[in-house]
C-alpha cells in the first residue's frame, strides 16, 4: 500500500516511524511519503491560507498549492504504481463520513491512499469541486463529532486503523478476529496470570474460574455472553444499529 500525506506540519507525522507502522513500512508493506504543502507555494512567505470572502472570523487555505501539491503526488504516484493507479483521496473533516471499522476495513484494501490535511477553517471549496471534476475518489473522513486543529492527528488514527489492518502488518492476524467492534460488539473481558493477583490495596483478585476451565465451548459462550453486557451497558447503540451491521462500531 502506498500512502501520500500532504500537510503544512510534516513533523506532527514522525509517530509514522515508530512502532507497527513503522515496521511495516522498514518491511515494505507501507510505502508512506509526506509532503509539505508550502513546497507548493511561490511567494517570500510562503503563503497557504487568505481571509475568508464574504467575511467571517479565521483563515482558509488557498487553492493554489493544494491543486499543485496533489498535481506533483499524483504524477509521484502514478510513476511509482502505474499510470492507471488511482487513489482514494482522504480529507479528515469534522464534517465527514465518522471513521467506523468498516471503513478502516475497506481502506485496508486499496493500494493508494493520499490524505490532504487541512488547517485553520478549512480548505477553499474549490478544490473539492476540481478534484470531483478530474473524477478523483475523494472522500471527508471525521474522527468524531469534536474539532480538532487540523487534520493531522486524524491522519495519525487513520493510518493506524487502516495499516494494521494490511495482511502482514499483525504478528497474530487472529487479534484482528476478536478484537473490539470486529463483530459489532465491543471486546469481552481479558486477563493474564497469575490467576490469584493481590492489588496494592490488599485485594485478592482472581480471574474468572471458567477461563481456568479448559472448557473451549464453555469459555466462548462466556466470553459471548460478556461481550453483549459490556455493549448493553456502554454502546447500546451499537445493538441498536443491529447485530448484522457487523463492522459498523466505532474506534475501540
Ligand atoms: N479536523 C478537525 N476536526 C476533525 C475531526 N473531528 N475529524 C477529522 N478531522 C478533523
Amino acid at each position: 500500500m502506498r500512502i501520500d500525506v500532504v500537510t503544512i506540519f510534516p513533523e506532527y507525522l514522525a509517530p509514522l516511524e515508530l512502532s507497527l507502522i513503522g515496521k511495516a513500512r522498514r518491511d515494505g508493506l507501507v510505502d508512506l511519503h509526506v509532503h509539505d504543502l508550502r513546497t507548493f507555494t511561490h511567494d517570500r512567505h510562503r503563503t497557504v491560507d487568505d481571509t475568508p470572502v464574504g467575511g467571517g472570523a479565521g483563515m482558509v487555505m488557498k487553492p493554489e498549492p493544494w491543486a499543485e501539491a496533489f498535481a506533483h503526488v499524483l504524477a509521484e504516484g502514478r510513476a511509482a504504481l502505474g499510470e492507471q493507479a488511482r487513489p482514494e483521496i482522504l480529507f479528515p473533516n469534522p464534517a465527514g463520513a465518522p471513521l467506523v471499522q468498516a471503513t478502516a476495513r475497506e481502506l485496508s484494501t486499496s493500494p493508494w491512499l493520499v490524505f490532504a490535511c487541512g488547517r485553520y477553517e478549512g480548505i477553499d471549496e474549490r478544490v473539492y469541486e476540481h478534484l470531483a471534476a478530474r473524477g478523483a475518489s475523494v472522500r471527508l473522513i471525521s474522527l468524531g463529532d469534536y474539532v480538532l486543529n487540523g487534520g493531522e492527528v486524524a491522519v495519525l488514527a487513520i493510518t493506524e486503523a487502516v495499516v494494521r489492518l494490511v495482511p502482514g502488518v499483525l504478528g497474530n492476524p487472529e487479534s484482528v478476529v476478536e478484537e473490539s467492534h470486529s463483530h459489532g460488539l465491543l471486546e469481552y473481558p481479558i486477563y493474564t496470570k497469575p490467576a490469584l493477583w493481590i492489588d496494592p490495596d490488599g485485594v485478592e483478585r482472581r480471574v474468572p474460574e471458567i477461563l481456568l476451565s479448559g472448557d473451549h465451548g464453555r469459555i466462548a459462550r462466556w466470553r459471548e455472553e460478556q461481550s453483549l453486557a459490556r455493549t448493553r451497558e456502554r454502546r447500546p447503540d451499537l445493538l441498536d444499529a443491529g447485530r448484522d451491521a457487523g463492522d459498523s462500531g466505532s474506534a475501540a
